[in-house]
């Protein structure tokens, strides 16, 4: 069996493209066949915050790869900015990436980016990745739609573009004393508030699990009850990256289900011939 950095990269598309890809929660035993095959084939990388920097071994040495987040001390790089600069590079005729953390689709701006590419008169593809809740349930042990406790999963975010209204709680509360498992992106800076308003309607002991850079060496769990959630995210010192889970689901989590990277010790990956050994022209903001 071939691993996935000895594939042949697909054929790139003829015409103008740029592809948007999910680079998974973080660790690069997460990335798919086709996010490493994509990766392989740019010639310029548009890197989101959270994408780690294993998962950029997988470009090739004359790749330039720009990040677009905050680290580093840089501010987050202006969306716009970030379009324009898509377009302006793939009309010149660069392979171009845009490498998103999670499933580019799942609060990851991909609509907003599509519709100014697809305006320019460019393609677009998109290659999904491992969102991070779905990682986080993994690392909590827990099946988000065990049928003995859910027969339903919302993704929600605790964190709202500017001016709109803060998601409806209490609605989503309902949903979750329904079998609906909440899991909760974006929402340690709202904890206090998330809390009040689930707790309308839910009881202070429903099980919430909250993980922090799942799937990474670092990454941290935490078991916790409703009534309890923004005191335990200050007494663990949990900050974001973290997804909060919130349901009956978390009653039926096994300590012994681990993601299969997480057993490994979280190790990154020996680069190959060929690959990166370490990101080339990393550009910071
Ligand atoms: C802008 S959203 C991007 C979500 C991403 N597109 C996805 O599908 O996972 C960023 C939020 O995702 C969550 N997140 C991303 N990576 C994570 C990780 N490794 N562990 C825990 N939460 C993570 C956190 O809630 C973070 O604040």
């Amino acid at each position: 069996m071939n691993f996935p950095h000895e594939l042949p990269p697909s054929e790139p598309p003829c015409g103008p493209v740029v592809t948007l890809v999910g680079a998974g929660p973080g660790h690069p035993d997460l990335l798919t066949v086709a996010a490493v095959k994509a990766i392989r084939r740019a010639t310029v990388l548009l890197v989101d915050d959270l994408v780690g920097d294993a998962v950029l071994r997988y470009a090739r040495p004359s790749t330039r790869i720009v990040r677009v987040g905050k680290r580093g001390g840089c501010r987050s790089t202006p969306q716009a900015f970030i379009e324009r600069w898509m377009i302006a590079e793939a009309r010149r005729g660069e392979r171009v990436v845009r490498l998103k953390g999670g499933d580019p689709c799942i609060f990851g701006r991909a609509g907003e980016e599509r519709r100014a590419l697809e305006a320019a008169g460019l393609r677009v593809e998109v290659v999904n990745g491992i969102t991070a809740g779905v990682a986080a349930a993994t690392a909590l042990g827990v099946p988000l739609t065990h049928r003995a406790h859910a027969h339903g999963v919302i993704f929600a975010t605790g964190h709202t573009r500017d001016g709109a209204p803060s998601p409806d709680w209490r609605s989503l509360a309902t949903l979750a004393s329904q079998g609906y498992t909440l899991v909760i992106y974006m929402g340690v800076a709202s904890a206090a508030e998330i809390e009040r308003g689930l707790r309308e309607v839910l009881p202070a002991s429903t099980p919430v699990g909250i993980v922090q850079h799942a799937s990474l060496p670092q990454e941290r769990r935490v078991h916790a009850r409703l009534g309890d959630l923004h005191a335990a995210l200050s007494r663990h010192g949990l900050a974001s990256p973290a997804i909060i889970v919130v349901g009956d689901v978390l009653a039926a989590a096994s300590p012994h289900v681990t993601a299969p990277s997480a057993q490994a010790g979280g190790a990154a990956p020996t680069p190959r011939a060929g690959l990166n050994p370490t990101p080339a022209a990393v550009q910071e903001c």
